[in-house]
């Protein structure tokens, strides 16, 4: 490098500090003058020349050769470069730093209004809870929706309604069983939750009594427990026919079934 490129760099650089000074010579923005006590003229002007007055840059929020156009609805910052986000009120987007005055929409927080609420909350100021979603996927943060269904035992967009009386489970597909009271059937899993109706036996009282056993808790016996297949629940009768191998009223007879073959066999031997 020859001495006279070295000063002509030197002079370049002197030349964009004069530049830099004459601009934004002030340190207290939006004024100039020699004592940079005369404010700019146009009263939106952030950076105005420091002899002459003319604006050089905008604050944020305006634009034009004067700053005199307020930034389009919906836009703001430096140059109206920027967008406003989920303001509940477009038009109250502030032009200058795009805080939303008057809220932000359904599903978004902050002064900005650009975060998305929290997992599991959703709705105007994020204050709603999302209901029973299924999985490990939340709520729609803007109206609450369960995106992949409910968890077993509730229904509806929100999974926040149980299942109807009477239903139960994923997507409320079951049927309660005989259940003594049926409103108290768990909307969950279909456990009776105060026990059967007469002659039905387990959690969600889907099973009869075991053969011979009826009434409440399958408490009661029918007459011949062991050979009828089932009683009336009132007088313990067999109503219901016999085990096999057994006949009567009340099933107490064996079947002759032995008797009959061998008289057949007798016959067949006779001829
Ligand atoms: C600059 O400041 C001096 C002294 O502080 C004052 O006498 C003078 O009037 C000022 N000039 C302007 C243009 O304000
Ligand atoms: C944003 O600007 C508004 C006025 O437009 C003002 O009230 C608010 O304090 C400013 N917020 C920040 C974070 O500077
Ligand atoms: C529930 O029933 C609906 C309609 O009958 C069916 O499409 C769905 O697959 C069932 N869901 C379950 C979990 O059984
Ligand atoms: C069934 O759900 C009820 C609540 O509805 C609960 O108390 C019970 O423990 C559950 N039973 C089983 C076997 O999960």
């Amino acid at each position: 490098m020859s001495l006279s490129d070295v000063l002509a760099v030197w002079l370049c650089l002197l030349t964009v500090s004069q530049a830099y000074v004459e601009v934004y010579g002030c340190p207290a923005t939006g004024y100039f003058g020699s004592n940079c006590s005369v404010p700019c003229p146009d009263v939106n002007c952030q950076y105005c020349h420091i002899k002459t007055g003319t604006c050089q840059g905008c604050k944020p929020g305006y634009k034009g050769h004067r700053c005199e156009i307020t930034c389009e609805r919906g836009t703001y910052g430096a140059g109206c470069k920027e967008t406003c986000e989920h303001c509940r009120d477009v038009n109250q987007c502030s032009v200058n730093n795009g805080t939303c005055l008057t809220g932000c929409d359904a599903g978004f927080k902050g002064d900005l209004c650009k975060t998305a609420c929290d997992r599991g909350s959703y709705g105007y100021d994020c204050k709603e809870t999302c209901g029973h979603c299924r999985d490990r996927y939340p709520c729609s943060n803007i109206n609450g929706w369960c995106l992949t269904g409910c968890d077993p035992g509730y229904q509806g967009d929100l999974c926040k309604t149980s299942c109807d009386i009477g239903s139960y489970g994923s997507e409320c597909n079951e049927t309660c069983g005989h259940c003594r009271a049926v409103d108290h059937c768990s909307n969950i899993n279909g456990t009776c939750l105060t026990g059967c109706d007469a002659d039905y036996q387990g959690d969600s009282c889907k099973t009869l009594c075991p053969v011979g056993y009826f009434g409440q808790d399958c408490s009661d016996t029918c007459i011949n427990s062991y050979t009828c297949d089932g009683c009336s629940d009132v007088s313990g009768s067999c109503d219901y026919g016999c085990r096999p191998g057994w006949i009567g009223y009340f099933c107490q007879k064996r079947m002759q079934e032995r008797s009959k073959v061998r008289r057949l066999a007798v016959d067949k031997s006779g001829r």
